[in-house]
């Protein structure tokens, strides 16, 4: 197998170093915008010295963000090139265009690390899909939501605090709304639940609320009463409904989510065979995610192609009706007060979700059952 990786940083340098020792997979040329010299492959900065080379048959694609990756991953494909990514928001936010091209053009593309960094998930989503039906897919799959939720829980800490030294530690990048405001936990879930329900869901009918609002006293509030703080992604395929969120979830103090600590995922599955199956594990981190990077390689050399066949578009059906812990001037009925905030039953997810996105600055979390 001969390949051409795009990106040469965090994911991209560790595939690099893990496939040198792999006598059956060569890196040949390698495209990234910073300055590196390798003993064993062409470096360039130029996406069309890979794809006008007929020797690669493979492209590694390891830079992140939809554009270019989007651009360059097609080319490759239309040049016949079969694809391993481990770019969320690219899979999540192209399922439509990249998979039906990867059918119609009889590529592989695989995408393992995509969800859950070092975490076999995907892979396992599809094992479990050979023989039996899975009805939910979800949990915690951010680690930089699960560093800071853990650090505000453990030590009192206020938000900024912990985020600040997470991104001293490198845990947050600079700019953190991509985790914070749970749009790369939204990325997941949806990839998550495409794979696992065998369809290509409505992006735009997920709903997402992200952390970025909690205070210190929220959590001494969850404490009080029992609970921990956790952002939890849904996705459910029940009564012929798919009903799929991300929001800040308040789970019992002994619940496995509860005491996921540091930058851990936990992330679980529900089938009619199997039950609750769940996977912890470190959900980023160089050598972590680009061993399933690696292991994607290896499926393509046995001849594994994607995950399941493209299923066809759906709707998302979120009416289902959740209790939730409010902060902020709720303008229904409260079922009960936790210092200055509200417990509310019976309300939607669309519906809070949509009172959310009117109402700025709220904190809101479902109550786990
Ligand atoms: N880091 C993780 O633990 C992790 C875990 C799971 C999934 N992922 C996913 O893996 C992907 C890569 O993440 P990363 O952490 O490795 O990112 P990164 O460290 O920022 O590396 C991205 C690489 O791509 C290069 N690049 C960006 N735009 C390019 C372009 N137009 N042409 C050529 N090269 C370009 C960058 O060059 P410059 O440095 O010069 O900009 C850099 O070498 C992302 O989709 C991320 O979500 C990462």
């Amino acid at each position: 197998m001969r390949i051409g990786l795009l990106g040469f940083g965090v994911v991209g340098r560790g595939v690099y170093d893990i496939v040198a020792s792999k006598p059956d997979i060569e890196v040949v040329k390698v495209c990234c915008l910073e300055e590196v010299s390798l003993p064993d492959a062409v470096v360039t900065k130029d996406f069309n010295d890979i794809l006008t080379d007929d020797t690669i048959d493979t492209v590694v694609e390891a830079m992140g963000g939809v554009h270019p990756a989007y651009e360059f991953v097609r080319a490759a494909m239309e040049a016949g090139k079969h694809i391993v990514t481990s770019n969320k928001a690219l899979v999540a936010s192209c399922y439509d265009e990249l998979l039906p091209l990867a059918k119609e053009k009889g590529l592989k593309f695989r995408c393992t690390a995509a969800v859950g960094g070092g975490i076999g998930w995907l892979s396992e989503v599809e094992r479990s899909r050979r023989v039996q039906t899975i009805y939910q897919v979800g949990g915690i799959m951010n680690g930089t939501c699960n560093y800071i939720l853990d650090n505000m829980t453990r030590l009192g800490l206020d938000y900024n605090d912990v985020l600040k030294e997470a991104q001293a530690l490198g845990y947050a990048e600079a700019n953190p709304s991509t985790d914070v405001d749970g749009i790369d936990t939204w990325h997941k879930v949806i990839l998550s639940s495409n794979i696992a329900f065998g369809v290509s869901l409505n992006r735009d009918q997920v709903p997402v609320a992200g952390i970025s609002a909690i205070s210190a006293a929220d959590v001494e509030n969850f404490k009080a009463h029992g609970y921990v703080c956790k952002l939890i992604s849904t996705g459910k395929h029940l009564d012929g409904k798919y009903s799929v969120y991300v929001h800040p979830t308040l789970v019992k103090s002994n619940a496995l989510e509860a005491n996921v600590p540091m930058n851990y995922n936990l992330i679980t599955l529900v089938g009619d065979t199997s039950g609750r199956m769940s996977f912890y594990g470190q959900g980023a981190g160089r050598y972590p995610t680009a061993y399933n990077v690696v292991q994607d390689l290896v499926d393509l050399l046995e001849g594994r192609g994607f995950y399941s066949t493209y299923g066809e578009s759906v709707d998302v059906d979120n009416s289902e009706a959740l209790t939730w812990y409010v902060r902020g001037s709720w303008p229904g009925a409260a079922d009960e007060t936790w210092g200055d905030a509200v417990i509310v039953k019976n309300v939607s997810v669309d519906e809070m979700h949509a009172w959310r996105k009117e109402n700025p600055g709220v904190f809101i979390a479902a109550i786990a059952e």
